[in-house]
């Protein structure tokens, strides 16, 4: 067993070698996986960009009706034509978005979180397979805490829903969460994506951080970049120019587009950045532009 002093710095991430395994399809490290799941990874990335600009909203299952999300049912309709992707709970998605949304669905599957006591790193698994199929879903999201007092739980969970998700083709979002005590370092994030990669998520989500190019390849999945807390437009669009730049295949935001005066052009500023090739200065003026007075 490799002990930690045994462990040498690591150095050769080849930043300018695109992945090597990657076969016949757009999605990293999904070559080997069986036509289910490959047709799900492309309801998530567009196979003629190889990203996603995924929505999430799946906040209310720890902190209820939050600022921007008090009523799904007027928000999601203005929205979804905009997006690839919603990321959203069971609950959300049965109550507030019609069927008829053709596009691909995150399901958030793991709970057990409340903003009331605050420990966020204790989560079981709240969705069974069984429901995942009923949902059509397209990836199933799970919270794992390296690091934390719930990384033993939450890696439980993760590999659960993995051996579940491989036994029907649905491909697993491992989230990486961070604790309240813990340090966005980019050593966290490379050790943290990581390991959810070798326990077998076929994506995974994460914070952008400095040297995020060499956790995106060091990590053999794809890689989307949550939002965080809410910035300004300006600022949100530089981070996600820069998550793009860095190698993420997409963005998963949530609070930096509903927490938006104008969500809707926030999503279509992103999906320049994410589709269009468009640089944060491009998208923030594709912005103004659509929301001036
Ligand atoms: C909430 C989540 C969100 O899906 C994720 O954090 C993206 O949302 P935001 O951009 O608001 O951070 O995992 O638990």
């Amino acid at each position: 067993m490799a002990d930690k002093d045994g462990l040498k710095v690591q150095k050769n991430y080849h930043i300018d070698v695109p992945f090597k395994t990657n076969g016949n399809l757009h999605v990293k490290g999904a070559a080997n996986l069986d036509w289910g799941m490959k047709k799900h990874l492309t309801n998530i990335f567009n196979p003629k960009t190889g990203n996603t600009v995924m929505f999430a909203f799946d906040h209310g299952y720890f902190m209820g009706s939050v600022s921007g999300l008090e009523r799904l049912d007027i928000l999601i309709p203005q929205l979804m034509d905009h997006v690839d992707v919603l990321m959203a709970t069971r609950g959300a998605l049965r109550t507030c978005v019609k069927p008829n949304f053709k596009k691909g669905i995150a399901l958030r599957v793991s709970a057990g979180s409340s903003m009331i006591n605050e420990d966020l790193s204790h989560e079981l698994i709240s969705v069974d397979i069984e429901d995942a199929i009923r949902m059509n879903a397209d990836c199933m999201a799970v919270q794992t805490f390296i690091g934390a007092d719930g990384q033993l739980s939450s890696i439980d969970n993760l590999s659960k829903v993995i051996n579940a998700g491989n036994r029907y083709s649905i491909p697993t979002l491992g989230v990486i969460a961070v604790g309240k005590n813990m340090e966005r370092t980019a050593q966290y994030f490379k050790l943290a994506t990581r390991i959810v990669a070798e326990l077998g998520a076929h994506i995974i989500k994460t914070y952008y951080c400095d040297d995020f190019e060499e956790i995106v390849a060091a990590c053999p999945v794809p890689i989307v970049v949550a939002g965080g807390k809410k910035l300004s437009e300006k600022d949100a669009l530089l981070m996600a120019y820069k998550s793009m730049q860095g190698g993420a295949r997409g963005l998963d935001m949530g609070r930096n587009i509903f927490q938006s005066n104008n969500p809707v052009e926030m999503a279509d500023a992103i999906g320049k950045i994410v589709h269009k090739k468009f640089t944060d200065k491009e998208a923030w003026e594709y912005f103004r532009e659509k929301t001036k007075k």
